[in-house]
């Protein structure tokens, strides 16, 4: 019995062996919302045909956090797959530290065109050009255009208090009418967009995760009131539901919104054609502006976005680059643009006349997108993050104060600055 079971697996890895030879091919590994991995079949399919290069896709899963594992474990393991692939501005500085990425100086790749902001925050390292922003992201403030009208409000809130205030009045009123409606929804579960959530209401307070020369903030009295604030969304206006902190994740908020069950929601630029698109219930009805702010301090986004790079253990080099020359040039960069709503890396886009007559919303907020503010990029970022999403979620779900878990945070961070700094 344990003879046959060997000798099974033994035919099995054979099997295995045999299906990895064969020559190296371009794999590029992409996750996504379902109607975002339809586009990317279809690109694939337009580079094929076009170049000669046959390309296998490699699906991921939409959260970044599942995204960043599978590929850090292709990374770690030195595998030659994938090839290219499509990672968030949030971890680019661990995997660059690792020497993950391709340099790729030596293909070719123009990124004059590109938001120049991000790509020296995001894409140099070591002098070496690592990555091509593919699109960028910067949290967005979405309001039901209709309701508004109908309760007089005559344009969509400037101060966190305004919104409050909107959200109280729509949400009392349309209640009676569906039970599962709701002020504001927002991401509040225990993942990266937590950070992101959490990093525009801090520095719109005047608050921060770090200081310009790399302390932490995060205990300081703005970043405080802020949490304080996030926290009462919940728990004491009841204006966000409860589930926030354990369930809402991009999609979840999206899908809560787009069903006609909210007044507000925070979301990237992605929701915005799916929102409009024939099956959605909010088709036509929806407004966009930038985030809330505190009196005395300015809105803000944060930066996001995901980066097209290459594997350092690729074995395919030249297809690689040319399949992401492929994917930042200005034609597929449009039909991204027009097909998912999504921003750009590229700024000519922006000027694209049928860009500015299909999409002038996207046009008006560059400014937004331009002035984002970038979590930390640092080798250790990912350290950081975690801190701050436990602490961060603990007072959200109303087990420790905001104060002593941002003073937690602080600690913890600290730690974790002075542990990389002595190494
Ligand atoms: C979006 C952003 C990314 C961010 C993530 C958080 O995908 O582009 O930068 O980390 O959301 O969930």
């Amino acid at each position: 019995m344990k003879r046959s079971f060997i000798s099974l697996l033994a035919a099995v890895s054979l099997l295995f062996l045999v299906g990895c030879g064969g020559d190296p091919q371009l794999s590029f590994m992409v996750g996504g919302a379902p109607n975002e991995i339809a586009y990317w079949e279809s690109v694939v399919r337009q580079f094929e045909q076009e170049s000669g290069i046959p390309v296998k896709i490699i699906r991921q899963t939409t959260d970044t956090d599942q995204r960043k594992q599978s590929i850090i474990m292709a990374l770690r393991g030195r595998q030659s797959d994938p090839d290219v692939m499509l990672v968030d501005v949030a971890w680019i500085g661990q995997l660059a530290a690792s020497d993950w990425l391709h340099p790729l100086d030596e293909y070719d790749i123009d990124v004059s065109n590109f938001f120049e902001s991000v790509i020296s925050l995001a894409n140099i390292y070591d002098g070496n050009l690592i990555g091509v922003p593919l699109y960028v992201d910067g949290g967005l403030l979405y309001y039901r255009k209709d309701l508004l009208e109908k309760y007089g409000f005559d344009a969509p809130p400037q101060h966190w208090e305004e919104l409050l205030e909107m959200a109280l009045t729509v949400q009392e009123n349309e209640r009676h009418l569906n039970r599962n409606f709701w002020g504001y929804v927002w991401q509040g579960a225990q993942y990266e967009g937590l950070i992101c959530n959490a990093l525009e209401i801090f520095t719109s307070a005047g608050g921060g995760i770090l200081d310009e020369q790399g302390n932490s903030i995060v205990s300081s009295p703005n970043t405080i009131k802020a949490l304080e604030f996030m926290r009462s969304l919940i728990h004491e206006y009841m204006v966000s539901p409860p589930n926030t902190y354990t369930d809402m994740r991009e999609e979840e908020v999206r899908m809560a919104f787009q069903a006609g069950n909210a007044l507000f929601q925070r979301n990237w630029p992605y929701a915005w054609s799916l929102h409009n698109a024939d099956d959605s219930k909010v088709q036509g009805k929806v407004g966009i502006a930038p985030l809330p702010f505190y009196p005395q301090h300015t809105s803000a986004a944060t930066l996001g976005g995901w980066h097209a790079v290459i594997s350092t253990f690729t074995d395919v080099p030249e297809q690689a680059a040319a399949f992401l020359r492929y994917i930042t040039s200005y034609d597929v960069q449009k039909e991204m643009t027009l097909n998912l709503g999504w921003n750009p890396g590229r700024i000519d886009i922006y000027d694209d006349p049928q860009i500015m007559e299909t999409l002038p919303h996207l046009v008006e907020l560059k400014p937004v997108f331009e002035n984002a503010v970038p979590r930390p990029i640092v080798p250790y970022y990912a350290e950081i993050s975690q801190a701050l999403q436990e602490h961060l979620n603990a007072a959200l779900a109303g087990q420790t104060s905001p104060e002593d878990a941002l003073k937690q945070a602080d600690r913890a961070i600290t730690a974790i600055i002075s542990t990389y700094e002595q190494n």
